[in-house]
């Protein structure tokens, strides 16, 4: 009897640890298993294997900032993003992506990531926030910074 509970409990457990945890970091989802890890070039594979778990399914924040933030994606320019993504951010739960980091993640994938979150996040916020006025559109879809003649602080909306 103990034997066979025994056998019942290590099964289980195979099971839960088979099923657990989805897919690691850098392996691609169900459906997709042809392609290898580091040839995935699909921004929403690459987005919700590495990044939805701290920063929400559709950039919206969780346990990490939201991307999808009209504000942040004003400010921060593409060069920041990137950074962010390859070498982390230090002292903060950022993890670095790139492989010459230690990461998974390789440039063309990074900069799938970093070319992406501001086409697909600054799109969806236009199309629910009507109100945002024409330099914020724009400097969301560029990335902070030069030509608006605007100062940052301009574009500072504190409803976010
Ligand atoms: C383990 C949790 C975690 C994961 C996974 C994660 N991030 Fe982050 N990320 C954070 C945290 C926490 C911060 C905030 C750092 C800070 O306080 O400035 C952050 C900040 C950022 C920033 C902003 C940096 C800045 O302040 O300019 C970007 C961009 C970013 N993450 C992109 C990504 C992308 C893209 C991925 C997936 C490839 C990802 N993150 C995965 C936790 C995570």
């Amino acid at each position: 009897m103990n034997a066979v509970r025994h056998i019942c409990v290590c099964a289980a457990l195979a099971a839960l640890l088979a099923s657990g945890c989805g897919a690691p970091h850098g392996q691609p989802n169900k459906g997709s298993e042809v392609v290898a890890p580091n040839e995935v070039l699909e921004f929403r594979t690459l987005y919700a294997d590495n990044c939805a778990g701290c920063h929400g399914a559709d950039g919206r924040g969780g346990a990490a900032i939201a991307l999808a933030n009209p504000v942040y994606l004003a400010i921060a320019d593409d060069a920041a993003i990137r950074k962010a993504v390859a070498n982390g951010v230090p002292g903060t739960a950022m993890p670095a992506f790139a492989t010459s980091a230690g990461g998974l993640l390789t440039d063309a994938q990074i900069d799938v990531l970093t070319n992406d979150i501001r086409a697909r996040f600054c799109r969806k916020r236009r199309r629910e926030r009507r109100t945002l006025d024409q330099i914020k559109r724009n400097n969301c879809r560029n990335g902070g910074s030069s030509d608006s003649g605007v100062g940052m602080m301009g574009n500072v909306d504190t409803k976010n």
